[in-house]
């Protein structure tokens, strides 16, 4: 039986030329700071259609908001946004850019101890600073979700969390902005949507045939977008086409009235804590043998995810489980990610440091928060 709540209170401004809408979208008192990353936004124009769209606005920057962005980097802008009593934050780059931004946000106006226990300890994100953005890389969803994800340097963890206060209040989405972009994050982008739909998907049944048809309806777009921007990166309408897929993969709809899982996302987080390496790559290498080790409990779905998704029907339900897998890697592969465990550094060391972790999480991982340190271990034996 559905029951749910959800408020998304995102405005979502999707289009070519979209960014000249910043001048209306954050009042013309506001003291703004605009954050970014290494500087790709400098070399694609984005920049300066920002700078000309709030040329009548106060505004700050801030670059250097890191991929999979440090906890040590948004604390050097918390000091920023109180010392200059910046109202506004707005972020213009990836993922890891507006991330960041969201727990500057909420950092700026914490008043409990460190504002690291919001992320290790889930202290109560009372207040934030108010927060819009111009994504420039479909992959995150984070431009229409209340999620972070922020790494510790000096601890080498990488830990979310959300709250109501952490939605941006708008999101603008050209997809003229993401043409820069390169191969490797094309391909980690595609990746990481399909993901999160199976995170939200590949559970057990509970009715949800309405969300069920929403997330196919993704993993279709995405393998039919898939090729057609692997052979013309230019073609605006493909690359409109993968950026409303990311947005749908985790604007938290799809997941209304569903099971969860996220376990990928889990031993993803802690690879890349412990290796660097990019997100969608950990979850091309994880996936494949999370679907593996939990057929049993995942059977019904992954069943009729082979036959809606890839046409795969059959008496022999392990077979057509295999098949299906099958064809998801090899999807992977077709949308850019190839290399293995081995490539990656997910050295034995870093297998046993994962299977820790899982053993002292509470509540445990999966969607029967059953997943032990031993399945953990079982999980990354199977990836390639
Ligand atoms: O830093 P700059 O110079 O901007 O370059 C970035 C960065 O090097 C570049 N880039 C971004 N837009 C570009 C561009 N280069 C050329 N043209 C453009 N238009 O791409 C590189 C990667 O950017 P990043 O923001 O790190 O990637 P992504 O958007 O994939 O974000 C990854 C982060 O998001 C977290 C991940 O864990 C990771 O930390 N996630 C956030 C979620 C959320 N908030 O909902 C959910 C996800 O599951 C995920 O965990
Ligand atoms: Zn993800």
């Amino acid at each position: 039986m559905l029951n749910f709540s959800y408020v998304n209170p995102v405005k979502v401004v999707f289009g070519k030329g979209q960014i000249s809408r910043l001048r209306e979208l954050i009042p013309m008192n506001a003291k703004i700071l605009i954050t970014y990353g290494g500087g790709s936004i400098k070399k694609n124009g984005v920049y300066t259609q920002v700078k000309d769209a709030l040329a009548g606005h106060h505004w700050l920057e801030f670059g250097g908001i890191e991929p999979n962005p440090k906890y040590e980097t948004c604390m050097q802008v918390v000091e920023m946004v109180k010392r200059e009593k910046i109202d506004f934050l707005l972020s213009v780059g990836g993922g890891s850019v507006l991330d960041g931004t969201k727990f500057i946000a909420a950092a700026a106006k914490y008043e409990g101890g460190e504002p690291w226990d919001i992320l290790e300890k889930g202290a109560e994100v009372k207040d934030a600073v108010k927060i819009g953005c111009v994504m420039t890389l479909p992959a995150t969803g984070s431009e229409s979700n209340s999620l972070a994800v922020i790494s510790r340097n000096s601890t080498q963890q990488k830990l979310a969390y959300y709250s109501e206060k952490s939605f941006p209040q708008f999101c603008i989405l050209d997809p003229e902005t993401t043409m820069s972009l390169s191969e490797r994050q094309v391909a980690n982008g595609i990746v990481d949507t399909f993901v999160h739909v199976s995170e939200q998907y590949m559970t057990y049944p509970v009715n949800t045939p309405l969300q069920d048809r929403m997330a196919e309806g993704i993993y279709l777009t995405l393998i039919e977008e898939t090729p057609k921007v692997k052979a013309d990166p230019m073609n605006y309408e493909v690359r409109a086409n993968l950026m409303w897929c990311a947005t749908w993969g985790l604007n938290g709809w799809i997941a209304q009235g569903c099971v969860q899982d996220w376990l990928t996302h889990m031993i993803g987080h802690e690879i890349t804590a412990l290796t660097g390496t990019d997100h969608g790559r950990t979850l091309a290498l994880v996936l494949p043998a999370v679907w593996s080790y939990l057929r049993e409990s995942k059977k019904e779905k992954l069943l009729q995810y082979a036959q809606r998704i890839w046409g795969i029907t059959g008496n022999d339900s392990n077979q057509v489980i295999d098949e299906a897998i099958s064809r998801t890697k090899a999807f992977f592969r077709q949308a850019g990610i190839t290399a293995t465990k081995a490539e990656y550094g997910v050295t034995d060391e870093v297998c046993r440091k994962i299977a820790e972790i899982a053993e002292t999480r509470n509540p445990r991982w999966g969607e029967r928060q059953n997943i032990t340190g031993k399945d953990v271990l079982a999980i990354l034996d199977l990836c390639d």
